[in-house]
């Protein structure tokens, strides 16, 4: 079956064709680069508009590039389900369109859901149950993955995401956007050891975080830095910075696996692309017997291939919508 994804939720236009649930034929992904330096972040109402604009030539581009056309797609996946009210509603439109003119399946997505089936695209043989980390600009969320498309949510962020400090640090810094793979290319020259930051919550049962206070005490001790007349290493501070991130996610991720008794860990969303993250969780899943996955780094940060993938998981069990379809932005992922 070929399904159309559409992906529009925050500030990445997004549009693919997969085969099955397992085959991406194309996947065209249209950032937003210019305004989130403009705007130093995403602007809602800006984003929605840049949508607008882009959206039918980001689906003509991916039937183009998988040399199809309408005609073929059999479904149509959106994201409707948490994210930008706006942004969410021009894919839905635009989805329903599609549906409504080629008599063809709707089916709306939750964009954590589709994080999720990135990691599952990239490895298909993830054993379930297992323990997923999302970790995106939006979101830090543990979910125990019981069976397909069956979650139990076990922790989220109290306050920031771990991808918005990333951003937010960097914008303190005065770097680019986005921050996260600035930070991670930066961290790669500095000393990780040269600030001892706290780690939020490591020690804590509960398996919740919380990014906030880290945030302001990197700040601080730029600041104290500044004030002190003193030379300012980024690259210690970034790699710094990004250690006690990584070490509160995969501590947190590695206990969760431990409590619920399983042998496999996904971590995906836009912060699973980060290097460091990647090599920490795989020391710690080979000390812990544990087997970790990361979806391919095109599949880590919003496309719409994951949301086609977890679309057509939904409809394999024969759950559609259609064309009341209606937006959420932000919604409890169904357990
Ligand atoms: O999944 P995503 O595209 O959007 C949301 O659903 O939020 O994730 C975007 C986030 C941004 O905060 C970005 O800074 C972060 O992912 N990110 C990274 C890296 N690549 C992207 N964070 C740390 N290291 C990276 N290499
Ligand atoms: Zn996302």
């Amino acid at each position: 079956m070929l399904i159309l994804g559409i992906e529009t939720s925050c500030d990445e236009t997004s549009a693919a064709l997969v085969a099955d649930g397992k085959t991406v034929l194309s996947s065209t992904v249209a950032a937003q680069l210019d305004l989130l330096r403009k705007y130093g972040g995403v602007v809602p109402e800006i984003a929605a508009r840049r949508h607008t604009e882009l959206i039918g030539y980001v689906i003509k581009e991916a039937l183009d590039s998988a040399v199809k056309t309408l005609e073929d797609v059999e479904a149509v996946a959106v994201t409707a389900r948490q994210g930008l009210i706006g942004c969410l509603l021009v894919g839905v439109a635009a989805a329903k369109s599609i549906s409504y003119a080629r008599h063809v399946p709707l089916v709306g997505v939750h964009h954590i859901e589709g994080h999720i089936f990135a990691n599952i695209l990239s490895h298909p043989e993830i054993p379930l149950p297992h323990v997923c980390l999302t970790v995106s600009g939006g979101h830090t969320m543990l979910l125990y993955v019981r069976e397909g498309c069956r979650y139990q949510l076990l922790g989220t962020t109290l306050d920031d995401a771990a991808g918005e400090a990333f951003d937010k640090i960097a914008k303190f810094l005065g770097l680019d956007f986005p921050g996260g793979p600035v930070i991670d290319r930066l961290a790669k020259q500095g000393d990780r050891e040269a600030y001892h930051f706290p780690r939020p919550m490591i020690k804590s049962r509960a398996p919740d975080f919380s990014f906030s206070g880290l945030k302001t005490s990197v700040i601080n001790a730029f600041k104290e830095r500044v004030a002190r007349g003193e030379a300012l290493p980024l690259a210690d501070i970034a790699a710094s910075f990004q250690e006690a991130v990584v070490e509160v996610l995969v501590a947190k991720t590695m206990r969760a696996a431990e409590a619920k008794g399983v042998n496999a860990v996904s971590v995906t969303g836009g912060v699973s692309a980060n290097s460091r993250l990647r090599e920490a969780f795989r020391e710690a899943a080979l000390r812990q017997g544990v087997d970790v996955y990361f979806p391919n780094l095109s599949l880590c940060t919003d496309n719409a291939a994951m949301i086609a993938a977890a679309g057509y998981a939904r409809m394999m069990l024969g759950e559609v919508s259609d064309l009341r379809l209606n937006v959420v932005p932000t919604a409890p992922l169904e357990v």
